[in-house]
């Protein structure tokens, strides 16, 4: 369904690795609401030929960059506004990738060269977008840009690894980078905290099928599907959300303020 929310808006959406990805639903949804837009992903992504499918359902083009890389970003930003003809209105960072997690090397363990690269892969790479996109006045007053996380940045699950500290570190650029941005060019900059969702990310983390089902039973409207958070980001990307700004915005059927549910209680044997 179409209310034309985006339309005539542009943008730049990063992370579709295929059909599951949440920026894969974001950008057919966002394609619905009438914006044009490119899409980009880390080179080696490119080798699983999925994105293109995409670019063509949507009418995009794809534009190869690794987001630890300014060179990269810089060319991304420049070729996006030649393209779409313009400066941008909204941006989808949806980037993570754990080489510890990937590795199953425990949190206490940690390999410290792994570690810069989660860092640098899953939240740095905010920063040098916000850097890039500001340095090259690329994105229109008003403008939105999303990066999507998780509520480990707040709370302890023991097999997130790494990438809780990533995301804890992620939520604090999208508050320091959104008040700059916001001051100097009125661009909004938000996290989205998204449920357990099942993606070729969110399935690498261990114990991800138990994850999964105890945050649904947790939270009183279920986990959030991967659908529903494409429609929140979309929301976020339209006029409609224009004085929203440095916040971490739970996505997540109500898991974040619930402390304990009944399913919970009922399962458990005293
Ligand atoms: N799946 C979940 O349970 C869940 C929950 C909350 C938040 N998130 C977040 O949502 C975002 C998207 O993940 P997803 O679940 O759709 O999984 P996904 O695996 O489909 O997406 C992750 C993307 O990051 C890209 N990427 C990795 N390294 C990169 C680099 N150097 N440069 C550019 N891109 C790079 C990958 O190619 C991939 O497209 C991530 O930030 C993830 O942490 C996921």
């Amino acid at each position: 369904m179409s209310n034309g929310l985006l339309k005539g808006k542009k943008g730049i959406i990063f992370g579709a690795l295929d059909p599951n990805s949440i920026a894969w639903k974001v950008a057919m949804r966002a394609h619905e609401e009438g914006a044009q837009f490119t899409l980009t992903n880390a080179p080696v992504a490119m080798r699983l030929g999925a994105i293109n499918e995409l670019a063509q359902a949507t009418g995009s083009q794809v534009i190869p960059a690794d987001a630890t890389v300014n060179e990269d970003l810089e060319k991304l930003f420049i070729s996006s506004m030649e393209i779409l003809g313009g400066k941008v209105d909204f941006v989808l960072h949806s980037i993570g990738m754990s080489p510890n997690v990937r590795k199953s090397i425990a949190y206490t363990d940690t390999n410290y060269d792994f570690y810069h690269k989660t860092l640098d892969i899953s939240a740095m790479s905010l920063h040098r977008v916000l850097r890039t996109s500001m340095k090259l006045d690329a994105i229109n007053e008003w403008g939105s840009v999303v990066a999507l996380t998780y509520i480990a940045a707040q709370r302890v699950f023991p097999d997130y690894n790494d990438m809780a500290d990533a995301k804890a570190l992620l939520e604090s650029i999208t508050r320091s980078f959104g008040y700059h941005y916001g001051k100097a060019k009125k661009v909004r900059v938000n996290t989205i905290s998204q449920s357990p969702t099942r993606t070729t990310a969110g399935s690498g983390v261990k114990g991800f099928d138990g994850f999964f089902t105890f945050a649904d039973r947790m939270s009183p409207l279920g986990n959030a599907s991967a659908e529903s958070c494409a429609d929140y980001c979309i929301s976020m990307f339209s006029d409609l959300t224009r004085m929203v700004t440095m916040q971490n915005l739970f996505h997540d059927g109500g898991y974040s303020y619930t402390g304990v549910s009944q399913d919970i209680m009922d399962g458990i044997k005293e």
